[in-house]
Formats: structure tokens, sequence, C-alpha cells
């Protein structure tokens, strides 16, 4: 078995600021009832026109990380790429990656799992490097979720949350027997599914179906979630997940340098921390700037802190998820 490391990270946020004030010019809503429910101020939004989009956002951040890894797009040996808001219903965001990377006719695969869906993806990687099939994998976590969200007082339980970004890792084989990517967990329970979710378009919800029966009041093509439930099964699962990957590598809480959680809502990172004992120095947060950006959300947060040198060699860095399915991970790293 090879070791995987990561050798290079990079993100790309919008350049437009979407702040809690100007989301109440749209709906009901105020800057202090959002920042006291998920500890959001801002995030950004794509603006029609600029460029962006779930793809070419992911592609920003994928030059960056390779950049920071010292290698060319023809050194990909694989894409991994994870979205739960890709530019077309099919195909998926990794061939779009591919092509405006001008990359070698490499291996596309798309994660479909939500806010999970980088943690789930690194663990792909991560096999196939470690059983030596490929030597670099770019993974990619990118989400556009302005596009389609409903900005109206019916829909502000879940709009106020999300924003738009993208974040890359490039994963790769590594001569070094004691660190890199020591663990991955995943985990799902798909009893839960209805409770965050999108149901159309689907196979079950056409758009023509859609239009044809219930042109204003149905509602199945705008994020259902219902708070209170994800709130209570993500604090319970973020926290097993992470105490599964360090008992997995004969580790305890007290040897976290650095835990990036799913950016889900500040709140949860917070009950988090408090049920781990962690101090302020142990956690990374930037929800306040960016909302939830799902996929995106942990390699843009893993990104910032070791561009800001928060992360050391040797760290032990714990990546968690948990979202919509549900589906909850973990992966465990020795920087
Ligand atoms: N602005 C103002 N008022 C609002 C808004 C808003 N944006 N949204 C809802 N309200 C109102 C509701 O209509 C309700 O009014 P009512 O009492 O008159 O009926 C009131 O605020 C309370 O609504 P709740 O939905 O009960 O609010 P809650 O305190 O549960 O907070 C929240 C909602 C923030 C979503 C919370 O449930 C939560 O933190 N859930 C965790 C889920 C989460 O963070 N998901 C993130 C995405 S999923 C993921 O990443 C895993």
């Amino acid at each position: 078995m090879f070791t995987s490391k990561i050798t290079g990270l990079g993100h790309y946020v919008p350049e437009n600021v979407v702040t809690n004030d100007d989301l109440s010019k749209l709906m009901d809503t105020n800057d202090a009832w959002i920042q006291e429910r998920t500890g959001i101020k801002e995030r950004r939004h794509i603006k029609k026109g600029d460029g962006n989009s779930t793809s070419v956002m992911g592609v920003k951040a994928a030059k960056m990380a390779l950049k920071e890894a010292n290698l060319k797009a023809t050194d990909i040996d694989m894409i991994v790429f994870a979205t739960l808001s890709p530019d077309m219903y099919f195909p998926g965001g990794g061939v779009e990656v591919q092509e405006l990377m001008d990359m070698k006719t490499i291996p596309a695969l798309d994660v479909r799992n939500q806010c999970s869906g980088f943690v789930y993806a690194m663990s792909v990687a991560d096999q196939f490097v470690k059983t030596g099939m490929y030597e670099n994998i770019l993974v990619i976590g990118s989400e556009n979720h302005s596009g389609g969200l409903d900005f109206t007082t019916r829909g502000r339980s879940v709009s106020v949350i999300f924003g738009d970004g993208a974040g890359a890792a490039v994963v790769s084989r590594s001569e070094d027997d004691q660190g890199g990517i020591l663990s991955t967990h995943l985990h799902s329970e798909g009893k839960h599914k209805d409770e965050l979710a999108l149901q159309g378009p689907s196979t079950e919800h056409w758009v023509p179906e859609i239009i044809a029966e219930n042109p204003q009041e149905d509602i199945p093509y705008y994020p259902y979630m219902n708070g209170q439930f994800v709130f209570k099964h993500a604090i319970v699962r973020f926290a097993e997940v992470i105490h599964e990957g360090l008992e997995a590598n004969g580790l305890t809480t007290s040897d976290i340098d650095m835990l990036i959680p799913h950016q889900a809502n500040l709140r949860i990172s917070q009950f988090i921390q408090q049920k781990l004992k962690l101090s302020d120095d142990q956690v990374f947060n930037n929800i306040q700037k960016y909302g939830n950006t799902t996929a995106a959300s942990i390699p843009i947060a893993l990104s910032e802190a070791h561009k800001a040198g928060k992360i050391k060699k040797d760290d032990i860095v714990v990546l968690a998820a948990f979202g919509s399915g549900f589906t909850w991970g973990s992966v465990i790293i020795r920087w």
C-alpha cells in the first residue's frame, strides 16, 4: 500500500458580497435573526454575466491547488467532483473540468453527497492513491446555490444559509509512510432523505409536470430543510464520526490540532467544539463570511486555514461533515 497526501489546496469565491441586509430587501428577514441562528454575516453569490458557474469556480480553485502542488493539469490522473448544484442535470461537473482544463482523457467521477460530498470525494481519492492505481487526483467541491434558491419570504429559512464558492485539493502518492491521510470514515441513513432535499427536477418531478400541474404553489424544485431535525442529527453524527476516526488511529480529541467541520451553521460547529472540549485554536470556521457552501465548505476552509499558517507539518487535522441523505463522514490527516 502507498500513502496519500494533500499536496495542494485552492479556493475561489465570487466577488459579489451579499449581506444579511441585502437579503432583507428581498424577503422578510433581518441581520439579527440570521446571525443569532446561523452566525452568518454575509455570503457570496454569482452575479449574472460574471462568467462563473459551478464548474468554472471549480476550475479556478483547482488551478490554485495545482500551482501549490507544483503540478500541471496534464499531471492529474483523475478528477473527483463533488456538488449538489452541477451546471447541467447531466453530465456532471467532472467532465466540464476535464475539458476546461485541457486535461488528458482521464476519469472524471461525480460525487452526489451534498454537505458530505467533499469528505466522500476525498475518501475515493485516498483509496485510488493508496492502492497505487493513480498518483495525483484532483478533488473539487463546488456549489452554485444562488441559482436555485427561493429568495422570497417563503424560502427564507433555507435561502439565507447558503452561498456560492469552490475549493480544491490535490491528493498525491507520498513516500512519507508516517503522514498523510490516515483514514476516512463514511456513513449514510437514507430514511431521513426527505428532511433536507431538493425533489425536482428529477425522474419523479420532471419540469413539464411541475409547470403543468402546479405552476404557483408547487415547491419541490426549491430545497426543503427540516432545520431543527437536521440540527439534532448533525450534532450527534459529527461527534460520533470524529470519535470513530480518532479511535481508529489511536488518537483522542486532545490530539486534534485543527478540526475543519463542514460549515453548516456556526451554532452546529460551536456545539461540536463544546461537546469535544476543543479550544478556539483547534477549530476553524469561516461561515460568517461565506455562508454554507455545502460540498465546497471544507476545502474552502481548509485552504484558508492552511494559507493563514494555522496548519503545520505533523499536525493532526480532522475534516468532518454531515448533510442531506443523511450522509456523514470524517477524514483524519497527519499533515
Ligand atoms: N428570517 C426571519 N425569520 C425566519 C427566517 C429568516 N430567514 N427563517 C425562518 N424564520 C422564522 C420562522 O418562520 C419561524 O417563525 P414563527 O415562529 O412565526 O413560525 C421562526 O423564524 C423560527 O423558525 P424555525 O425554523 O423554528 O427556526 P430555528 O430556530 O429552528 O432556526 C435554522 C432555523 C437556523 C435553520 C435552524 O433550525 C438550524 O440551525 N438548523 C440546522 C440546520 C442547518 O444549519 N442546516 C444547514 C444546511 S444543512 C447542512 O449543511 C447539514
